[in-house]
């Protein structure tokens, strides 16, 4: 496994590849690798004929009063953790590097940035959307892999992806969560053993909004009532955001038909977790409905 760190260096090594005829397959990090990041690498080998891991702790995605500082890094554990993965190599670049003296150009995109988690966390996604342009432009992958964890992230870089023609195409995979359903995320570290135990209402009131969903709950308005009704008895739980939108264009919605995505940000203590579902909810045929048979639901959840 190779380990890179300057940008030259990258480049080299991706267009040596690609000038060979092989596959890039780019999974972006910022470190402290879990099953999360896991399942997306183990895509890219199963995919590519390379896979290339990025692990930058990205400081314009971060606000002032964020936790950039405090972010949970383990190198040496992260690339033992690559190395037995068998990726091919780790590009390690520093802030300097990345953000010379003089950097002013940023990657914005408009109105998707400003809604749900770009609420509360002005300028986050201006900060995604440009160190993931200049780690597409650095590593030039054939196929990237993001997960659907944070599905706004996802939504954003598919955006910018297809409005600056970038010729990288996006995967997108399912969250991995622990066995009783808390959403892996390196951010998990920071909760005590009560906040830990808190933090389940989130998955729990997602799984209760589907049920409901499934049992033919039309409303966006008393589904979001009732997740925030249950996350709302938790004492330690503020709630930043519970939404439902349409999944693909993240425009809020009122009556839940199609592709829907229910996403939530709530602070359990002093730290924020985000999650989400995705429900496929589709309507019968014409010819189904003019007989009269029930509506056809399939479900899917993120
Ligand atoms: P990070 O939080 O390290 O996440 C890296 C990738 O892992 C993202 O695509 C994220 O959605 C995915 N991921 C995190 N938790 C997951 C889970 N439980 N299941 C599945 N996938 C999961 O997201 C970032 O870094 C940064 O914003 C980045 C894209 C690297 C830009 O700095």
């Amino acid at each position: 496994m190779k380990i890179i760190r300057s940008i030259a260096g990258m480049r080299k090594y991706s267009g040596g590849a690609r000038s060979k005829g092989k596959t890039v397959g780019f999974v972006p990090t910022m470190g402290y690798l879990h099953e999360g990041h896991l399942s997306l690498i183990r895509r890219a080998k199963k995919e590519c004929d390379l896979t290339v891991l990025s692990i930058f702790v990205n400081p314009t995605q971060f606000g002032p009063a964020e936790d950039y500082k405090k972010y949970p890094r383990d190198l040496k554990h992260d690339e033992a953790i690559a190395r037995r993965l068998g990726v091919n190599a780790i590009f390690l670049p520093t802030v300097d590097k990345m953000y010379p003296p003089g950097f002013c150009t940023y990657v914005s995109v408009e109105g998707l940035s400003g809604i749900l988690c770009g609420r509360s966390r002005p300028g986050h996604f201006r900060g995604v959307a440009t160190v993931v342009s200049k780690l597409f432009n650095i590593v030039q992958p054939d196929v990237a892999y993001f997960g659907q964890k944070d599905a706004q992230q996802a939504v954003i870089i598919r955006r910018f992806v297809k409005d600056l023609n970038m010729g990288v195409k996006i995967r997108v995979l399912p969250i991995i969560r622990e066995k009783d359903g808390l959403a892996l995320s390196s951010r998990n570290k920071y909760l005590s053993g009560q906040e830990r135990k808190d933090a389940l209402v989130l998955y729990a009131a997602l799984r209760g909004a589907r049920r409901r969903v499934l049992a033919g709950e039309r409303s966006a308005k008393r589904v979001v009532s009732a997740i925030k009704r249950l996350i709302e008895e938790k004492k330690g739980a503020k709630i930043d955001y519970v939404s439902v939108v349409e999944a693909d264009s993240l425009t809020e919605i009122k009556r839940i038909s199609g592709k829907v995505l229910i996403a939530l940000a709530v602070r359990i203590g002093k730290t924020r977790l985000i999650d989400n579902v995705i429900i496929i909810k589709k309507e019968g045929t014409k010819a189904q409905r003019h007989r009269g048979t029930k509506k056809k639901m399939e479900i899917r959840c993120g």
